[in-house]
């Protein structure tokens, strides 16, 4: 039953214009019998108007099974059962036309592999206001949804890259980060290793210089040995001879008086002019009284020389070295007091104060060169005026002897106090001192269990006093 078409769209050219229409385009009326089918519908859906109009099978062009359209709630007035059952919620009122749907769905049974369509539908009335019909508008879709869905498609690729890229990034990132953290490691670890390399470069430099130092120290005491010893013999000779040519002078010149008185008994009065002559040239009293003073001087040149000889062989005594034996220090102190005496005779007055003390169990050439050391840095403390250098010995008990060196020279700043028995703690100029004559003195005073202590003022000088066991413990001297 078809109705008659100026129900619903009065007038044929309407008719006409809504065929021309190039949106697909169908009608019902209430009976749900399809009215109009435009050619636009006929392309998109494939289904002809002469098969479609008076039918109502225009579900078949959109679904395999009958179903109601769009258009068809509508007309039966069942759009919120058609929005809850068949369209699932997609269908919205239109903001254009008052009481039409629209909605937006795929129909997999439209051409070779389905399109998507947009379907808007509007209820159609008579002049009276009364419900006729309705009319449905198909627009295909599908061209824009496929390139949504490409973009969509495309952008998820993107992301997913996105994402696979930043978990690279952050995987590298972590690697990176175990590298440098490694990297670190091993950085603290080589310069940890540096550092204790350094260290104990210096602790070998040291090393060296101290051995060096002693090397230097016993190399000039064997020296000074070898040239004491060598020099002793013949001094030795010098020295007895000469004991033996003053005898024959002396006999010399008692037969040169014996001579004298004779001369006047002298009968050839040729002869004893001659020899007056002879006298008075030569000036022989001058010779007698000058020969006894030279005699005289050379003697004391050569005790002094024998004495100088035998305090160097002394204070070295390289063949004593590192015996224990019982001495009287204050013979060491005069000893290195005369092999010093070059260093300090121009700088200070040296004054000797020594109490009486015991013998002590000892290693004294070891002890002389402490001493040596005080003094000679007493010295060396001493500055333009010339000044006081005071050696003084003692003994508290029976147990225990002193020696001090007091010195009237600048002192010592307090800050160096604590530094000066240091190795190679010095306040000389870079060549002049090495630091290591109070540390040696140092090592010296502890290996013969005393002590050593010093006061100072600085501009009034300092002292320096060691005090010794007498005796030493049975281990400490095998
Ligand atoms: N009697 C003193 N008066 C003032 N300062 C002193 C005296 N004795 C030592 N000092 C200070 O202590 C420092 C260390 O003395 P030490 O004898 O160990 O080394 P040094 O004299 O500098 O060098 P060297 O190895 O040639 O003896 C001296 O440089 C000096 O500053
Ligand atoms: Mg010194």
């Amino acid at each position: 039953m078809r109705p008659d078409d100026d129900t619903i769209f009065p007038g044929a050219a309407l008719s006409a214009f809504f065929d021309g229409h190039p949106v697909a385009t169908f009608a019902i009326d209430t009976d749900h019998v399809v009215t109009h089918w435009n050619s636009a519908c006929e392309q998109l859906l494939g289904y002809s108007a002469a098969a479609m109009v008076g039918t109502r099978e225009h579900w078949k062009a959109f679904y395999r099974r009958p179903r109601a359209c769009l258009a068809d709630l509508l007309v039966a007035g069942d759009i919120a059962l058609g929005q809850q059952g068949l369209y699932q919620g997609k269908l919205k009122p239109s903001s254009v036309i008052p009481g039409a749907y629209e909605a937006e769905d795929f129909f997999p049974n439209i051409g070779a592999s389905g399109h998507w369509l947009h379907f808007t539908a509007a209820p159609l009335r008579d002049r009276q206001g009364r419900l006729v019909g309705a009319i449905e508008t198909l627009r295909d879709v599908t061209e824009r949804r496929n390139a949504e869905s490409a973009l969509r498609r495309a952008h998820d690729n993107l992301e997913n890259l996105v994402a696979r890229r930043t978990a690279q990034l952050a995987e590298m990132n972590e690697r990176l980060a175990d590298d440098i953290a490694q990297r670190e490691i091993a950085d603290m670890a080589l310069r940890e290793r540096n550092l204790a390399l350094t260290e104990l470069n210096d602790k070998l430099t040291l090393a060296q210089q101290k051995l060096l130092q002693s090397e230097k120290l016993a190399s000039i005491g064997q020296l000074a040995a070898g040239v004491a010893h060598e020099i002793n013999n013949p001094i030795g000779y010098v020295f007895s001879n000469f004991g033996a040519l003053e005898g024959y002078l002396a006999d010399l010149f008692t037969v040169l008086d014996a001579y004298e008185e004779a001369e006047a008994d002298i009968a050839m009065p040729a002869v004893a002019q001659r020899l007056r002559a002879l006298r008075e040239q030569i000036d022989l009293a001058f010779l007698r009284t000058d020969i006894g003073q030279l005699m005289g001087e050379s003697k004391e040149g050569i005790v002094r020389v024998r004495r100088i000889v035998q305090d160097l062989k002394d204070f070295s005594r390289t063949d004593a070295l590192q015996q224990w034996v019982w001495a009287d220090l204050r013979q060491g102190i005069d000893t290195t007091l005369n092999i010093v005496n070059n260093e300090v005779k121009y700088k200070a007055d040296v004054i000797k104060q020594y109490g009486d003390i015991p013998d002590i169990e000892c290693q004294p050439s070891e002890l002389n060169q402490v001493i040596l050391n005080l003094v000679v840095n007493a010295a060396h403390a001493m500055g333009e005026a010339r000044g006081r250098i005071t050696l003084r010995t003692g003994c508290e008990n029976d147990s225990e002897v002193w020696i001090e060196v007091e010195d009237t020279g600048g002192g010592i700043a307090p800050e160096h106090l604590s530094r000066i028995f240091d190795p190679f703690f010095t306040t000389k100029a870079v060549g002049q001192g090495t630091g290591l004559g109070l540390s040696l003195a140092y090592t010296t005073v502890q290996k013969h269990h005393g002590r050593i202590e010093v006061r100072s003022v600085v501009g009034s000088g300092t002292t320096f006093r060691i005090t010794l066991p007498v005796r030493q413990a049975p281990l400490a001297a095998p």
